[in-house]
Order: C-alpha cells, then structure tokens, then sequence
C-alpha cells in the first residue's frame, strides 16, 4: 500500500522532464521527488519504439526498487507514447500519470487556426497521437513539426547558443509567418523556449503539457488520500555518470523557477 510520505518519480530521457518537475514542485513543494533522467541513452526520440519501452520499463524498475514510490510521472512524451500502457499493466498500484502533446489546450484556445506540434519522430509517428489528431484535426489545421537535433543540444548545455539558433532557423524556416501557435511536444523543447520565440516570432504562442500533468497528478494524488504537504525533497539522478549533469539539472530547474 502507498502512503503519503512516499516518493513521486519523475521519468525523462534526460534533462528534459525537468520542465514539468518545475511545475510539479510549484504546485506541490510538500512532495518528496525522486527525478531520473536517461542521458546516457537519450534522444529516445529517434529509436524504435521497442527500444524506447524496454529503456522506459528498465528505468521504472530500477525507480521501483531505489524508493518507496506513490505515483511515477512519465515526464517524457516519447515514454508516454511507447510505453505508458505497459507501465499500468505492470504496476497497477502505482498512479501512472503520461504526458501528451497539448494539442488540445491549442484546439480550444484558436479554434480554426494554424497549430504546429514539434515533437519528436516517435511521439509524432505513434497510435497515440493518431488519436489525438483525429480528435482535434476538425478544429485546426495542424502541421506535424519534427525537431532531429534539438534534444542534443539541450542535453549537451547549449539551450542558448548559436547552434541552437542555427538549428531553429533550418528547422523552423518553411513554417515561419505560418503559424498561430504552438506546441512543444517534447518536454526539453520548452527549455529552449526563449530561442524557438526568437525564431517564430513573439506572436506566436507557444504551449507545452508541463502544467497540465502536473494538475492531472495532483488530482489523482488527492483523489487517492496520497496528497503530502510535508518539507518537500528533491533527489536527481541521471544515468550518465557525470556530476555536470547534476548540475545542470538544477540549474534549469532554477532558472526557470525564478
Ligand atoms: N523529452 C522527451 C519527450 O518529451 C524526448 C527526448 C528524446 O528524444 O530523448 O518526448
């Protein structure tokens, strides 16, 4: 049985989870969070999706085993995509809670305009985003944007470089003046926020499903009497053995809590 002091687990392929953790301890700093991301195996975005679930189900154990655990956040739309069907059927205890292209929060707030989803090869080529299209394609055209590259350079620091921008301008370039807003499909995308609106433009608007998964957990938390309002902890880890990563987790996760 969970208990209220037990930890969340949040799960990302690297660096990128840490823009939903930032809204996770926003809403709720009581919690005790256990943060792992695969760096030593990221992007996952460009794998199959049988490696994808196999390095996701790998990491879930090996979170199972490292702390008491109430709920586990897959902090990665890629991990969602492949394997959050697997994760529930495996641990049907354990409050499973994925995140999701936010296609949805665009279809409701510009009815009948341009929306491009950035994501990466394995979330935008899935079943599960099929489904999600087919429920909002009638509501706004939608331009499937994939993004090879930008993972890398968010792993690798470079969130504010002139590879960045270089890599943005190239990938961005044929949907320029195009679009009315936008959708970060991928959760290391909305570490590079600053640099995607230099290249978009201002007005475009920019989405991601960081806030949204944090209100889905906490409601599933408070609806299971598992909700803690305690000191709060945080434990990051990351597969890549290099404290820089360490580092680096928390200092995106500052820089974008300040
Ligand atoms: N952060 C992951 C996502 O939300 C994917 C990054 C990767 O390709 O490893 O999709």
């Amino acid at each position: 049985m969970a208990a209220r002091e037990d930890y969340i687990a949040v799960f990302d392929s690297g660096l990128g989870g840490i823009s939903v953790l930032r809204h996770l301890r926003r809403l709720m700093p009581g919690e005790r969070y256990l943060y792992f991301g695969d760096s030593a195996n990221a992007p996952y975005g460009s794998r199959s999706t049988a490696e994808v679930r196999a390095l996701t189900l790998a990491a879930a154990e090996k979170l199972m085993a490292r702390k008491p655990l109430k709920a586990l956040v897959l902090a990665c739309n890629t991990a969602t995509a492949a394997a959050v069907k697997d994760l529930r059927s495996r641990y049907p205890e354990l409050i499973v809670i994925g995140i999701e292209p936010a296609l949805k929060v665009a279809a409701d707030h510009y009815p009948g305009g341009r929306i491009g989803v950035m994501a990466t090869e394995v979330t935008l080529r899935e079943e599960k985003f099929d489904t999600l299209l087919l429920r909002f394609h009638e509501n706004c055209s939608v331009a499937k944007i994939p993004m090879p590259g930008l993972v890398q350079l968010v792993e690798a620091g470079k969130t504010e470089s002139q590879e960045m921008d270089a890599l943005l301008r190239s990938l961005l370039a044929p949907h320029v003046g195009k679009l009315d807003a936008v959708v970060l499909g991928c959760t290391h995308y909305p570490l590079a926020a600053k640099a995607i609106s230099r290249v978009l433009g201002e007005n475009v608007v920019l989405l991601d499903g960081g806030e949204g998964t944090a209100r889905e957990t906490r409601r599933r938390l408070l609806g299971a009497g598992l909700l803690e309002e305690g000191q709060g902890e945080l434990v990051l880890e990351n597969s890549k053995n290099d404290p820089e990563m360490i580092r680096r987790a928390y200092e995106l996760l500052t820089e974008r809590e300040g």
